[in-house]
């Protein structure tokens, strides 16, 4: 069955940017000239995915404003002749269908989802967090998973090699090695820290999910903070059907934090086609005056 569904949780409370995300939405945090939302919703039209839920909460609707229509700022464009940037405008809000639904509290990542499990219905379907920032040459990297489910017919989370650091800070899967970026899933624990770790192999932020994921979230208890954790619904998913998981090609910035957001808009700056040679020209000059 093919993906044409995802959905993308952005109803939690951004703490780790407090307090530029008081009132702005972390998600609405801008890495170059777009929102960090943008980078989400563009991989999945990408990669062929047209319709978009996003989980979203009080206070953060204008991440709705920034995907409609704008009819007076189109006007005021068009009026002023600034062609390229009345295109661009346009093309933001024509890149999906999309919905939003709202999680009345912030129950976790687990709770997030299963949020939009009426628009989904029963199909499999893409997960992407608008944190995570990838940039892959070849296939967007929510592509390469929706690839690896079109084989196995089962579901799929995009894997990273961590440090020992990264131990401490992402689930990490107990691995079985299928072929050079495959893995079956055979167990997983939530940041277990370098001595508990059973791989190098850990989980990050894009999946697609058969939808059998919503009953195992439904039967996942709340963690001690009482949030619904997504990797405890998967290690649940396993008991019940295969689950694999897949070693992506190209390169993640952890735009949730704020150094990971410093990265995200240094080395996204050098590969762009108006300030490569600016950023580039000042890392130079930088270099020189710290050195
Ligand atoms: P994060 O834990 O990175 O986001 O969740 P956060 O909670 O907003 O940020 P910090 O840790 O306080 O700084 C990953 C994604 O899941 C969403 C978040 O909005 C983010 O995009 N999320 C998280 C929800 O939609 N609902 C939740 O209950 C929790």
């Amino acid at each position: 069955m093919k993906i044409r569904k995802a959905i993308i949780p952005a109803a939690g409370f951004g703490t780790r940017f407090l307090p530029a995300t008081k009132s702005l939405p972390k998600e609405m945090l801008a890495v170059i000239d777009r929102p960090i939302i943008q980078y989400g919703v563009e991989e999945a039209v990408t990669a062929g995915i047209d319709k978009i839920a996003v989980i979203t909460s009080r206070g953060k609707s204008i991440m709705e404003d920034h995907f409609d229509a704008s009819p007076e700022l189109e006007q005021f464009l068009e009026e002023k002749k600034k062609a390229d940037l009345l295109q661009e405008v346009r093309r933001v809000s024509n890149l999906a269908d999309f919905c939003f639904i709202r999680q009345k509290k912030a129950l976790g990542l687990g709770h997030a989802i299963l949020m939009g499990r009426e628009y989904i219905g029963r199909e499999p379907f893409a997960v992407l967090l608008p944190d995570d920032i990838f940039v892959c040459p070849s296939r967007p990297c929510i592509g390469q998973l929706m690839d690896t489910f079109e084989q196995y017919q089962a579901s799929v989370i995009v894997l990273g090699r961590v440090d020992k650091e990264g131990t401490k800070k992402y689930g990490i899967i107990k691995p079985k090695k299928i072929s050079e970026r495959v893995f079956k899933v055979e167990d997983m624990v939530e940041k277990p820290g370098p001595e508990k770790a059973f791989s190098d192999l850990g989980i990050i932020g894009r999946y697609v999910f058969t939808p059998e994921i919503f009953a195992a979230i439904e039967k996942t208890p709340p963690d001690h903070r009482g949030e619904i954790q997504i990797t405890d619904a998967i290690k649940k998913l396993t008991d019940e059907q295969a689950v694999y998981g897949y070693l992506f090609e190209g390169k993640r910035y952890d735009a949730g934090n704020k150094m990971g957001q410093l990265e995200a808009i240094v080395e996204i700056a050098l590969k762009h086609p108006e300030f490569g040679r600016p950023m580039k020209d000042l890392l130079l000059r930088l270099s020189r005056e710290i050195s």
